[in-house]
């Protein structure tokens, strides 16, 4: 039944992954843990890392996986139910019961521990606290210096409060609730401006949130704060966005962008294919060089020494008429 070895995804598949367990962990999240169906090893992972679902009404949803990390038999996701997605989620949590079949991606990370650094600084908010409970999980093992400040609604919305108000995590965590008050939110300036040499920050939750973060975290070291985008917040590209054209230096082609449609995608209805991955400009994997024009940059990736030479072509957008791109 079980083998030691884990399971190869040589084709860039879906693995059959049952649900061995699944209970609410907070008012509108579920925790899911999922097996091989066949009793198999899954591929390892390291803290931040994700996988893409197919839920049982064909869409596919990413989710950050948050038991501990290395080698194992099972992966865990939080997913929270949102009404107002496209229905993956709700799908999963109302339709989706333990023993049922969900066929799951190998792991990807794009959001991972930078094994240079001296001390680490989490910040959550809402379900962004999965891939960070991972790192909490994968930095107390290795005894490493952090410290996770999770931001939730009111207590009934804070997924894992039970396991990261444990023992093993006392004197790490800090959990705070507004209750909906704009007036407790959290003042970050504490934990933003003392920053130790070698510190590093990690940042998911909604967009609100990791904005805040980027303007407060300005003048960090390039390379020491990373974001992660948990597919829930606000969509980046609005309908309500200037079109523009993109100029392709290389190939001598020019692309319409409409309102509404990222630089990515109107490339890829001409057939330009671009290396993406997240498409919440969190990732890194569509970065493209800038030849000419001004950027509207939305990314979490690029400082402010890159802007007039990259642009993240997933989320951003122009300013002047046309960019140029080496394309
Ligand atoms: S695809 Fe991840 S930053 Fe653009």
């Amino acid at each position: 039944m079980s083998c030691g070895s884990f399971v190869a995804d040589p084709e860039g598949g879906m693995m059959p992954l049952r649900v061995e367990r699944k209970s609410r962990i907070a008012a509108d999240v579920f925790l899911f843990e999922l097996a091989h169906r066949d009793g198999l090893a899954l591929p390892p992972f390291s803290a931040g890392a994700h996988v893409t679902v197919l839920t049982p009404n064909g869409l596919t949803r990413r989710y950050s996986l948050c038991n501990a990390p290395g080698l194992g038999r099972s992966y865990c996701l939080g997913v929270k139910r949102d009404p107002a997605g496209m229905g993956g989620s709700v799908n999963l949590c109302d339709e989706v019961q333990e023993g049922a079949i969900l066929p799951t991606s190998a792991p990807l990370n794009h959001f991972a521990l930078d094994p240079a650094a001296s001390s680490h600084l989490l910040i959550a908010g809402g379900i962004g606290v999965t891939p960070l409970l991972a790192m909490a999980r994968e930095l107390r093992q290795r005894q490493a210096q952090f410290e996770l400040v999770y931001l939730a609604r009111t207590p009934e919305l804070a997924a894992f409060a039970d396991v990261l108000q444990a023992p093993e995590f006392a004197g790490r965590v800090l959990l705070h609730h507004d209750n909906g008050d704009a007036s407790r939110a959290l003042n970050l300036d504490p934990w933003l401006a003392c920053r130790p040499p070698g510190a590093h920050l990690y940042c998911c939750g909604p967009r609100g949130l990791m904005q805040a973060v980027r303007e407060k975290t300005r003048d960090w070291p390039t390379g020491s704060v990373h974001f992660e985008d948990f597919g829930g917040s606000d969509p980046v590209v609005l309908a309500q966005d200037r079109p523009f054209t993109v100029r392709l230096v290389q190939s001598g082609r020019t692309v319409a962008v409409p309102s509404g449609v990222s630089i990515l995608e109107a490339l890829r209805r001409e057939q330009v294919v671009v290396p993406s991955s997240c498409e919440s400009g969190t990732c890194g994997s569509c970065r493209t060089g800038l030849v000419s024009g001004v950027a509207q940059h939305r990314d979490y990736v690029l400082d402010e020494t890159e802007h007039d030479r990259d642009i993240m072509i997933c989320v951003s957008r122009a300013v002047s008429p046309v960019l140029e791109l080496d394309l």
